[in-house]
C-alpha cells in the first residue's frame, strides 16, 4: 500500500464509454454496460491496493433518465444485481458504500437495493465507494441552497452565517473531501454535472480507454499520472 503524498486521497470517475465499446464489438449497448461492471471491480481493488480511501463513481446521472426506456431498464436491472452479487466482496474487502444523489425517483426495488447496499457496508473501513446514481451536480447545490434557505426562514440559521463550509456540508458528499483527481474514460473531455462545486482544484485526465476496458494497470498509469502533477492552489 502507498500512502506517500503522491497518492490522491479521493479519486472521482466518469465512467464513459460503453456504448461505444458495445458498437465496437457488434453487441447491443447494455452488453457494454455488463462489461464495465469488470472495470468497477478493477478499479476498487486498485483504489484499495494503492491506498487511496475515497472512490467515487459516476453511475447514472440525472440526465440519463432520458435515454430509451429499454436501456434505462437494463441499467436499473445491472445496479439490482450487482448489488446482490458484490456485496461479499466488498465487505470482505472492507469497503464502505455511499449513494449520492436524489432518492425519490427509484422503484421501490432499486430503493431498496441501494439502502441494502449501504447498510450491509456501512462496517467497511478501507475504502468508502461513493456511488453517484441519479446525481447531477446542479440538482445538488439546488438541493443544498433549498435547505438552507428553509433553516434561515426557521430562523435557525442566520444568512451572514451561511460560509463556504456551510455549503459544502448541505451537499450530498457532506463529510466526503474534496476530490484530488477526476478521471473521465472514453477521451471526452467535460464533466457532464458531476462534482462541480467539489472539482474546485481537482486534477483532470481524460483518457482515451473506454470504460470496460479499464484494468487495474489503466488504474495505476492513472495515478501515475497525478503523481507527476503539480498542485497550486493559486500559490505560486
Ligand atoms: C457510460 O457509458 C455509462 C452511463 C452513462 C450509464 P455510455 O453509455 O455513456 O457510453 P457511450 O458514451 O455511449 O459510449
Ligand atoms: C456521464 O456520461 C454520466 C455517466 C458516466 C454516468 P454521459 O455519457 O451520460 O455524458 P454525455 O452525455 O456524453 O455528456
Ligand atoms: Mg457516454
Amino acid at each position: 500500500m502507498n500512502n506517500s503524498k503522491s497518492t490522491p486521497t479521493h479519486v472521482a470517475i466518469i465512467m464513459d464509454g460503453n456504448g461505444r465499446w458495445a458498437q465496437l464489438h457488434g453487441k447491443e449497448r447494455y452488453e457494454g454496460h455488463i462489461a464495465g461492471v469488470e472495470a468497477v471491480r478493477a478499479s476498487i481493488k486498485a483504489a484499495v491496493r494503492n491506498g487511496v480511501k475515497y472512490l467515487t463513481l459516476y453511475a447514472f446521472s440525472t440526465e440519463n433518465w432520458g435515454r430509451p426506456d429499454t436501456e434505462v431498464s437494463a441499467l436499473m436491472e445491472l445496479f439490482c444485481k450487482c448489488v446482490i452479487g458484490e456485496t461479499p466482496d466488498l465487505v470482505k474487502q472492507g469497503v464502505k458504500v455511499r449513494i449520492i444523489g436524489r432518492r425519490d425517483r427509484f422503484s421501490d426495488k432499486v430503493a431498496e437495493h441501494l439502502n441494502r447496499i449501504e447498510q450491509q457496508t456501512a462496517e467497511g473501513d478501507k475504502l468508502t465507494l461513493v456511488l453517484a446514481f441519479d446525481y447531477s451536480s446542479r440538482d445538488e447545490i439546488t438541493t443544498a441552497v433549498r435547505h438552507l434557505a428553509q433553516s434561515a426562514a426557521k430562523g435557525e440559521l442566520h444568512a451572514d452565517d451561511i460560509d463556504e463550509r456551510c455549503v459544502a456540508n448541505a451537499l450530498y458528499t457532506a463529510g466526503i473531501p474534496d476530490p484530488d483527481f477526476i478521471v473521465r474514460t472514453s477521451g471526452e473531455c467535460r464533466l457532464s454535472n458531476f462534482l462541480l462545486w467539489q472539482a474546485s482544484y481537482a486534477e483532470m485526465y481524460f483518457p482515451q480507454v473506454l470504460w470496460p476496458d479499464f484494468t487495474q494497470e489503466e488504474f495505476d498509469k492513472a495515478l501515475e499520472e497525478f503523481a507527476g502533477r503539480n498542485r497550486r492552489y493559486g500559490k505560486l
